[in-house]
């Protein structure tokens, strides 16, 4: 591979030690930290003009770059938020202070995705150093992400003619293998909330009342065990009413896609796999609906025994959802069904979380067949087209509300363990990503001239 500066993993370290985790509160400086770090690296890259938006969460940075009105517009999306890095026992280097062993830089966020929003400042820079960029360009950061980008959404429906772009580019996806490049065409949607079950009003000795009274743990738990069937299909009445069915030519580009179940059960240390009678892994995964359990609590989980019926039991679900399913609607089904199952004997709650709407997008336009050509130049090999199962919620809201489709060029893998103790990137995708995005701009550039 051609140009690998050694400093631009200096500079990514450095974004990697600001532990902008955006769920909690007390990382709320850090945030803005990450956010003044990015104007920084971005004015040094040859960007202009810069704002950084305030907001009632974490700040927005919009910073555009005008060349000239015959050039395509692209708005470059990424986020500098992460995930919180618990469990941290079980990382083998600090998750906030970043090192590379065997060719992967380990750290949280090193993929997701300051990791692949790095590689676009780089980019950027090398396309203005070499006067090679005939785009326009818009680029959006946000620092909520992985808290449902409720600020962003916002400011998106706020400034629909600022944000008036030809593509949004997007490096935040998974390739399917470095052997096997991918574009993404899909994402899933996702409906989360949380439900508590209420049983007797206080907590109570288990002997003196213990087959007497509901025990809301138990009865919890049966409520969750019934949403599958022997199937392991969701029993929620209407819950795949809305599923599209896919087109043969859908069929036929998922069908390309490699699959070893026994290296998928290997790298997972699982014995055997579970899911959706008729369907297999990469359609589980891609275009059928789920329903998890993300957590469980209730009573008493601290240390030694001690005897007690609990007066409450918690649970946070998220599904994923597949196109045409509505986050809104999937959540009124859900809402209705778990109180109808539940025994009269308890109450329950059900609290909305966030939502995202699936996305699928085309592939017949010039930004993909630049992307496409630039992954064939650069990975010698032509791109599938992939679907993926995470979500990235504002992909949907720049299509209905701007009117704008997505190029999803992420360069992420499986292994990279994102959301996991150890995240890591390739130093290898960290380079040819850049090379890659590089190469779109001059094919894409080159071939949509207005
Ligand atoms: N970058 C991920 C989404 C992703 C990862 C899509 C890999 C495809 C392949 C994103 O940061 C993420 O984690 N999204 C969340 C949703 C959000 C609303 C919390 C998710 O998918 O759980
Ligand atoms: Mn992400
Ligand atoms: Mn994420």
């Amino acid at each position: 591979m051609k140009n690998q500066p050694l400093h631009y993993i200096d500079e990514l370290f450095e974004f990697l030690r600001i532990p902008s985790v955006s769920a909690k509160k007390e990382h709320t400086e850090d945030c803005r930290k990450a956010a003044h770090w990015l104007i920084e690296k971005l004015k040094l890259a040859g960007i202009t003009h810069m704002e950084l938006v305030e907001t009632e969460g974490n700040p927005i940075i919009y910073a555009e770059y005008f060349q000239d009105s015959s050039y395509p517009t692209v708005l470059v999306y990424g986020h500098y938020d992460v995930q919180p890095p618990e469990p941290l026992d079980l990382w083998k280097s600090p998750p906030f202070e970043p090192e590379i062993r065997q060719e992967r830089i380990y750290a949280r966020g090193a993929c997701d995705d300051k990791g692949q929003l790095y590689m676009h400042v780089k980019a950027i820079e090398e396309l203005l150093n070499e006067n090679a960029l005939r785009c326009n360009l818009k680029i959006l950061i946000e620092g909520e992400e992985e808290i449902g980008s409720n600020s962003l959404e916002r400011f998106v429906i706020a400034n629909k003619e600022k944000l008036r772009a030809d593509v949004v580019l997007v490096s935040d996806t998974s390739l399917i293998s470095n052997e096997c490049p991918s574009i993404t065409i899909g994402l899933r949607g996702l409906c989360y909330l949380e439900v508590e079950v209420t049983g007797p009003n206080r907590d109570l000795h288990s002997g003196i009342y213990g087959g007497a009274v509901p025990n809301p743990i138990n009865l919890l738990c049966e409520m969750i065990a019934s949403l599958h069937d022997q199937d392991n299909r969701i029993t929620i009445p209407c819950f795949y009413d809305d599923v599209a069915i896919l087109s043969e030519e859908e069929q036929q580009e998922i069908a390309k896609v490699p699959f070893e179940l026994v290296e998928y059960k290997k790298s997972l240390d699982l014995h055997d796999i579970h899911g959706e009678k008729g369907y297999n892994t990469i359609e589980r995964t891609s275009i059928r609906p789920t329903l998890d359990v993300n957590g469980i609590w209730g009573g008493y989980i601290g240390e030694g025994a001690k005897t007690v019926i609990p007066s409450k039991a918690f649970a946070k679900i998220s599904m994923r959802l597949v196109p045409d399913q509505d986050p809104d609607k999937i959540t009124k089904l859900f809402t209705k069904h778990f109180q109808a199952i539940a025994p009269s004997s308890v109450s329950v709650k059900v609290t909305p979380h966030h939502g995202g709407v699936p996305v699928v997008v085309s592939t017949n336009t010039n930004a993909y067949r630049a992307a496409s050509s630039a992954f064939e130049k650069c990975w010698g090999k032509t791109p599938i087209a992939s679907r993926e199962g995470g979500s990235i919620p504002i992909v949907a809201l720049f299509k209905h509300t701007l009117g704008i489709d997505t190029l999803l060029m992420g360069f992420g893998l499986d292994e990279d363990a994102i959301h996991s103790p150890n995240e890591s990137y390739g130093v290898f995708n960290f380079y040819k990503g850049i090379e890659t995005i590089v190469a779109f701009y001059k094919e894409y550039g080159a071939n949509s001239l207005k």
